[in-house]
């Protein structure tokens, strides 16, 4: 705490921060206010089909005008304006395996591709250009741009979450949650994250997927809490959840994809709200699979209904709660639906609100000079500027309180010169030193000329200003399955397979089947690093089923006795005596069952 009050001292920090907190965006997504009973049409109607998505829709997303952007396997996406049943814009250059998609207030649109083409690319409203915004990523699952403008992309392959600022010129893409490539149900891991969604408080939440639960993380924290499914004291069972979205008063909506139903939270706890009865299935009242949901503003739940190909809209109903038990009063409406604390939930927005207060004070102690008491006007600021109005009074109540307390521990240090600071004016003020501002070993050199106070000089293979953009043709996961990058040139790589594998980033099984014939109909089957021909029968072997077994070959002996016999006393030579009378007994030692095939064989020699 106090080492970021004395960082007040460092102008660069001052504007950092001025422009943090007066920056945040407007939400491009729906947050509707739905009262306390909501609930959605039993059926669902189909708003696109398979017959015009041409394959499994993966990401939903909804802006505020009500435009619908889905992502979908048939590499394309796909967006629909509002009220609008036609495809109004079809992504499908360059774009390749999408999953995450988000799309800002102006039209751009953010979409994530896996190989070959991999990264987060911004496409320009009209479709028709794009640019690599975040190049150091296998597949995103999800993305999602909160109010400080940071995008952050959830990859499941790796197990975790990772955010990027937008802002121009920024920082360098860092973990927000998880391990990269270690999957476990700790707090600080995750296990398949995929839908995220980052609240006004910058607190994230994740569909861990493979975990069965809903994770939260406060605003740069690295442990989260479980908020519902495995873990979370009396919530809901989850399996598989693939996303979360949060409506205009906090409560969650998971698309519970193992069950294939929508679930929500609410004043009474968890409870089923779309496709409850049945299980999965391609009813109108069914789900299979659901992927990904987003609320339009009138607070229409649409999924990605995956497995049935297909995008389903449900009706907002605007329920009265007269019918429905009071708030207060603990209900069990379905087997594994329980009560809920929504306290939990409400300290968290809390402490969320005190992190981002610190932020708030830094600024206020040292940029304006009033006379007011920070006690009383930081966090009105504050409140304002991160939550809208209609946030219900007891958060507003109980962050007021707790950001006054806060407010009233910092306490500035004045230290002697302008270049030192800190509680013993032992740090330096120079922007290399107290900011480390270059990524990637790139030299930092003090600059006054520049409005941040230094340039970085990077390294070959990196650029942009903090040499936060890497480049280099070998990233860390350029060859897949333990493959082994080769720069070539400063611009091409060549990926050396391990034993199995290939392609340009090792991505294809080898198919060791492929130039290999099986004869006499055997059947090629691929072993781990080799082939089997699996020959028909008992009666071919070799490694291409290419040789016939012994009783063919005893059947062709026999037919060239046959002729020797018939040779014999039709014409009445006997060139091989001796070898036909070997050839004769050895079958007498053969088992019944193939001295019986044999006989079958041998017959017409004692007819003849
Ligand atoms: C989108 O464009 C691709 C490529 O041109 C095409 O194959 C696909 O059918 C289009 N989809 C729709 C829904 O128009
Ligand atoms: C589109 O092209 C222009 C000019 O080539 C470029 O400046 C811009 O970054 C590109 N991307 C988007 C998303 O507009
Ligand atoms: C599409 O948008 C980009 C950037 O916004 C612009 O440069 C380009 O001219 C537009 N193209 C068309 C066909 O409107
Ligand atoms: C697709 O990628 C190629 C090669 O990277 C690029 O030249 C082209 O402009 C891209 N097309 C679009 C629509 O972004
Ligand atoms: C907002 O983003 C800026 C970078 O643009 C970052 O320095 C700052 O810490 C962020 N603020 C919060 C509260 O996340
Ligand atoms: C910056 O990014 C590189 C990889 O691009 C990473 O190795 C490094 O740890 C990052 N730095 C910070 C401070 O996160
Ligand atoms: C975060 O969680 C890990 C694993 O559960 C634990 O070892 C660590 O102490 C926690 N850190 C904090 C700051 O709570
Ligand atoms: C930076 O330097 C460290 C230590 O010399 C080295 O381990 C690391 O690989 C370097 N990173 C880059 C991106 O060159
Ligand atoms: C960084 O380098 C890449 C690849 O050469 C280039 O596309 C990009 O425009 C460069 N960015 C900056 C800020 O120079
Ligand atoms: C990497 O490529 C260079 C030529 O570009 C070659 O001389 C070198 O042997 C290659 N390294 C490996 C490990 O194959
Ligand atoms: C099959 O033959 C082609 C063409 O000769 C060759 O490129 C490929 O590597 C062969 N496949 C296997 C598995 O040996
Ligand atoms: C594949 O199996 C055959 C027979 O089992 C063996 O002769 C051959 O050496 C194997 N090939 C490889 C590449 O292991």
């Amino acid at each position: 705490m106090k080492g970021r009050a004395s960082l007040t001292h460092n102008p660069i920090l001052h504007l950092i921060i001025f422009t943090t907190i007066h920056a945040y965006i407007t939400p491009s997504y729906n947050q509707p206010y739905l009262g306390l009973c909501p609930t959605w049409s039993n059926s669902g109607i189909t708003f696109a089909s398979n017959s015009v998505l041409s394959g499994e829709p993966r990401r939903l997303f909804i802006n505020t005008e009500n435009s619908i952007y889905v992502s979908v396997d048939a590499d394309q996406v796909l967006v629909w304006s509002e009220g609008s049943n036609i495809v109004n814009l079809n992504i499908s250059n360059n774009v390749t395996g999408p999953f995450g998609i988000f799309a800002t207030i102006d039209g751009y649109i953010y979409i994530a591709n896996s190989v070959p083409n991999r990264g987060v690319f911004l496409w320009s409203p009209n479709g028709t250009n794009s640019t690599k915004v975040m190049p150091n990523t296998r597949k995103c699952s999800a993305l999602f741009i909160d109010i400080n403008n940071t995008l952050y992309c959830s990859c499941d392959i790796e197990n975790q979450v990772l955010k990027v600022s937008l802002e121009p010129g920024s920082q360098n893409q860092t973990t927000a949650a998880g391990k990269k490539n270690v999957n476990g149900s700790t707090s600080d891991l995750l296990n398949s994250p995929i839908g995220i969604f980052v609240d006004r408080n910058l607190s994230l939440y994740v569909a861990d997927s493979d975990n069965d639960r809903i994770q939260v993380f406060l605003w740069n924290e690295l442990n989260g809490t479980t908020i519902a499914g495995t873990g979370a004291s009396a919530t809901i069972n989850l399996k598989g959840p693939s996303d979360i979205v949060l409506d205009g008063d906090g409560y969650l909506y998971i698309a519970d994809t193992g069950k294939s139903r929508i679930v929500a939270s609410g004043p009474n706890g968890f409870r089923c709200i779309i496709a409850c009865q049945v299980g999965m299935g391609s009813a109108s009242y069914q789900l299979h699979g659901p992927f990904s949901l987003s609320f339009d503003t009138y607070g229409n739940i649409y999924i990605s209904d995956r497995s049935n190909y297909r995008i389903q809209k449900f009706t907002f109903i605007n329920q009265s709660c007269d019918n429905t038990t009071p708030i207060d009063s603990r209900t069990t409406s379905s087997t594994d639906t329980v009560t809920v604390s929504t306290n939990s939930v409400t300290s968290i927005s809390t402490s969320a609100l005190v992190l981002s207060t610190s932020v708030a004070v830094t600024d206020a102690t040292s940029t304006m000079t009033t006379t007011t008491s920070p006690s009383s006007s930081i966090p009105t600021t504050l409140v304002t500027s991160f939550l809208p109005t209609t946030v219900s009074n007891h958060v507003d109540t109980s962050t007021v309180q707790q950001g006054t307390s806060f407010a009233s521990l910092f306490t500035p240090s004045v230290c002697a010169s302008p270049t030192v600071m800190g509680p013993n004016c032992s740090l330096s003020t120079l922007s290399c030193d107290s900011l480390r501002p270059c990524y990637n070993n790139a030299t930092c050199m003090n600059d006054n000329t520049m409005l941040s106070g230094y340039t970085c000089n990077c390294l070959l293979g990196f650029n942009d200003t903090n040499c936060q953009y890497d480049y280099r043709p070998c990233q860390p996961d350029t060859c897949w399955n333990n493959g082994m990058c080769n720069q070539t040139s400063n611009t091409s790589f060549i990926c050396i397979c391990a034993n199995g594998w290939q392609g340009e980033h090792c991505q294809t099984k080898v198919n060791y089947c492929e130039n290999i014939t099986c004869f006499n109909n055997g059947v090629c089957k691929t072993l781990s690093q080799n082939y089997t021909c699996q020959c028909i029968g008992d009666s071919y072997f070799g490694r291409h089923c290419e040789r016939t077994s012994t009783i063919i070959a005893i059947a062709i002996v026999a037919l060239f006795i046959i002729i020797m016999d018939v040779s014999t006393y039709v014409f009445g030579i006997d060139p091989v005596k001796s070898v036909r009378r070997e050839l004769r007994r050895r079958p007498k030692y053969k088992t019944k069952k193939k001295e019986k095939r044999f006989i079958v064989i041998q017959r017409p020699i004692y007819v003849a």
